[in-house]
């Protein structure tokens, strides 16, 4: 700048020399606030301007004037520079990195029911078995008149039940779909079929009861087969299901749709049959209900029990999954929770 005024010169020389030494644009701001700001140096020079002597006011006046248009275009120019540096580097910041490994999305698994599910159904299709379902909402034939439990008999207290209307019911177990199925076969033989599926009984949710869950039915219908056929194909499961050192064991039990009726027991896989915590020190864990089919189940079905026989079973799956990844409360498989789930992952 051409020498103006040497009080002006100095001042002058002062702000560029801060505007030179500030690299950013908070720093600039902040040059300018001190020499050009309304308390700023040179501002404050100029509205001194009428304190001075005629003699000097014209020059001084000139020449801070001219530091002013010359300090303020200094000031845009490298402002601008800053402001451009500046938004350069946040995109560079802001710019992912494509070189970095991705984030993966979380990965689900197979819910433990289903797995034990697909696993009952699967080995049950491999011994010739085909998938039959029914409907939740089951009328009260089918789920008890047809499989002789008349009103007032003391099973139906057995499956506290959640009545729809009068003679509508969430059905209470999976054995409906035996007479279902019987009545769609319309008299023909063989009937081989499971049926999975949802079934509801009015307990009090605990960790071992809960008011919905899910079994897994057989039925075999055919000419003449025994109880010994059944033993056989319940063997077979339990060696695909538990591993090829499993046994079981049938216990006389009571249902009123089979007679006889058997319960069935599957060899502790947790010790071996020496008894522990999970079979309670018996050796035995119970996994099913099972039995020949009670000849007037036959006839509910359209068979006539002269000529043909059948056997079925039913079991519930979260039972056997709660035997076979030793989970001791139901619940667990409802509530989602992922920590759980990702056991089974
Ligand atoms: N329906 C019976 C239950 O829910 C199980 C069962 C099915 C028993 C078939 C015998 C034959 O307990």
């Amino acid at each position: 700048m051409s020498a103006g005024h040497p009080r002006v010169d100095v001042l002058a020389a002062e702000a560029r020399g801060a505007i030179e030494r500030a690299d950013s644009s908070v720093e600039l701001e902040a040059v300018r606030v001190r020499f050009l700001g309304r308390q700023g140096a040179l501002t404050q020079l100029l509205r001194s301007l009428g304190s001075l002597p005629d003699t000097e006011r014209p020059m001084v006046g000139a020449a801070a004037n001219e530091a002013k248009r010359e300090l303020e275009a200094l000031l845009d120019a490298r402002l601008a520079d800053a402001v451009a540096r500046e938004t350069r580097a946040r995109r560079e910041q802001a710019r992912p990195d494509l070189t970095l490994p991705g984030r993966r999305p979380p990965r689900g698994g197979i819910h433990p029911l289903t797995r034990v599910h697909d696993e009952i159904v699967s080995i049950f299709l491999g011994l010739g078995f085909s998938v039959a379902e029914g409907p939740e909402i089951e009328t009260d034939f089918y789920n008890f008149e047809a499989l002789n439990i008349p009103r007032d008999h003391p099973a139906r207290d057995m499956q506290d039940t959640f009545y729809v209307s009068e003679s509508t019911l969430l059905r209470t177990h999976t054995s409906p779909v035996q007479i279902r199925t019987m009545q769609a076969a319309a008299g023909r033989v063989p009937v081989k079929i499971v049926v999975p599926g949802r079934v509801y009984r009015r307990d009090v949710p605990d960790a071992s009861h809960s008011s919905v869950f899910h079994q897994v039915e057989g039925l075999a219908v055919d000419r003449h087969i025994t109880m010994a056929d059944l033993k056989g194909t319940l063997e077979l499961f339990a060696r695909e299901m538990f591993g090829p050192k499993s046994r079981i064991r049938f216990r006389p039990s009571f249902f009123p749709f089979t007679e006889p009726s058997a319960e069935v027991d599957v060899l502790c896989f947790m010790c071996g049959g020496q008894g522990c915590r999970a079979c309670k020190q018996s050796g035995w864990l119970e996994i099913l209900g099972s039995g020949m089919v009670h000849p007037q189940v036959l006839r509910n079905g359209g068979y006539d029990p002269e000529d043909v026989t059948g056997w079925a079973f039913g079991m519930g799956i979260e039972r056997i999954a709660m035997l076979r990844y030793g989970v001791d409360d139901l619940r667990l498989f409802y509530e989602n929770d992922v920590r759980f789930l990702r056991q089974f992952a």
